[in-house]
């Protein structure tokens, strides 16, 4: 297994491109399997993720065109001729994301067997308001040896919904579910995510009639067929907030392409409050119009302590929690990390702590008190979000910083030790045994 070696106490400085974002990438490739005509993504992410989800509509007898590099890749997909409506467990397993192809599958086939995708390493993770939201558009469904079994006779039938706590991915399943059954379908207390905005954009592109994007409450006219579109995803936030932040550890000056702070906003302001400036930039390129950029600095001087507790958009985001602690171990003064969305997404803290850093748990919340310094150490990765914050603190600490698995980091994170190393940080990937 590869593992990534960091020397800290170099500060960044330069230009880093954000990606489109890997969680609109993936509902909106589900979306390929509602209409039997072509849709085409583009500025699509290089991700270990995005190719398991692709290699899971391939074995469903969707034909996939992929053009571009890694400035910005585009997927055609063509879900015409469908061969299965399974969605086998060794695939599902490897990215919970998998299970978005459920609401598709049966509104427009009658009928899915998709595998319980089980839980990860930040918690149990069920299913259970994808499933039921299903069963109240009319799908009878049976759990049975592992696996979801839904079917219908007929169309989906539209009907409200009230989701009892924000669920992103119950609520793309179930918006993509509606968007081809019969009838009207509300669905109440839904994701707000910019995420799940691109996603019903792009289904309103498709033919799709949804009223309320943006709020807590679409509001879905079933159609009969959806048609095809072009559709570009939208930069990454989560990637924007985590080069942000590695800004606020290391110190320096970088500029974040290709993205803007519409989508950030409970993050930049508390990036502002510990001290870090932080704005939007467009740099004019001519005919072409300007190219947007966030702009990142940290002056000298430590940053400050600022508590946060991780909240549905468009509150601070729970995927950017433990960049946020690791960015919180070297500052002035402490800081409380609250998380809500998760039961088990402090995986991180005994990594942080090995390096020096002064970390006590409370239940849901993390006490972290600023030192003067971290030292390198030797760390596990033990999920996507926790793995990048482990690289982080390895930025500004003593020495070096070995992170292992870091298949775990390009699940989500395209190319992050040459984007750093671009900016001056002493990184780099060794080739694992
Ligand atoms: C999406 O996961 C994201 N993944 C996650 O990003 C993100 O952390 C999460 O939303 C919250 O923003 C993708 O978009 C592919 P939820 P999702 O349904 O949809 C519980 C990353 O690092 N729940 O909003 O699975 C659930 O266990 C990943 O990129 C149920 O109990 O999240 C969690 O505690 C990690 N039953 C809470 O709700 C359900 O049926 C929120 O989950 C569904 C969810």
């Amino acid at each position: 297994m590869d593992h990534i070696r960091i020397r800290g106490g170099n500060s960044l400085n330069g230009d880093i491109r954000i990606g489109g974002a890997k969680n609109a990438a993936l509902p909106l490739m589900a979306a390929s399997l509602l209409t039997d005509a072509p849709l085409t993504l583009s500025n699509l992410p290089h991700l270990a993720d995005i190719t398991t989800l692709a290699n899971l509509l391939v074995q469903h007898g969707v034909d996939i065109h992929m053009e571009g590099d890694h400035e910005g890749r585009s997927l055609t997909l063509s879900a015409k001729n469908i061969t299965s409506t399974t969605a086998p467990y060794d695939l599902v397993r490897k990215m919970r994301a998998t299970a978005l192809v459920l609401g598709p599958l049966v509104a427009r086939f009658g009928q899915a067997r998709v595998s319980l995708p089980g839980g990860c390493a930040i918690g149990a993770r069920p299913i259970d308001l994808h499933i039921k939201g299903l069963q109240d558009l009319g799908a009878e469904i049976e759990l049975e040896g592992g696996y979801v079994n839904a079917k219908t006779s007929g169309r989906l039938r539209g009907k409200e919904i009230v989701f009892p706590f924000v669920s992103v991915g119950a609520t793309e399943n179930l918006m993509m579910a509606a968007s081809l059954a019969e009838g009207e379908t509300r669905l109440v207390n839904a994701a707000r995510e910019p995420e799940v905005i691109d996603l019903a954009n792009c289904l309103v592109a498709m033919g799709a009639q949804i009223d309320g994007i943006g709020t807590d409450t679409l509001i879905i006219q079933g159609v009969e067929q959806l048609g095809g579109a072009h559709h570009r995803v939208i930069a990454d936030r989560i990637e924007a907030g985590t080069y942000a932040m590695a800004v606020a550890v290391a110190g320096g000056a970088v500029r974040l392409t290709g993205a803007n702070l519409d989508n950030l906003g409970a993050v930049a302001e508390v990036l502002r409050s510990a001290g870090l400036s932080i704005e939007n930039g467009v740099v004019e390129n001519g005919a072409a119009g300007g190219q947007e950029f966030i702009s990142v600095q940290r002056e000298n001087g430590r940053l400050i302590g600022v508590d946060v507790m991780t909240d549905p958009y468009p509150g601070f985001p729970t995927d950017l929690q433990a960049q946020f602690m690791a960015m919180m171990t070297t500052v002035n003064g402490a800081s409380m990390v609250t998380e809500t969305i998760f039961e088990n997404r402090f995986m991180h803290v005994p990594e942080l702590t090995r390096m020096g850093a002064s970390i006590t748990l409370h239940g849901g919340s993390a006490m972290i008190r600023g030192v003067p310094r971290l030292t390198g150490a030797p760390v596990m990765a033990t999920d996507l979000r926790a793995s990048v914050s482990l690289v982080l603190a390895g930025l500004a600490a003593d020495g070096d910083t070995i992170v292992n698995r870091v298949y775990h980091l390009d699940r989500g994170y395209e190319r992050v030790e040459e984007k750093l190393a671009a900016c001056g940080a002493e990184i780099e990937r060794i080739k694992g045994g």
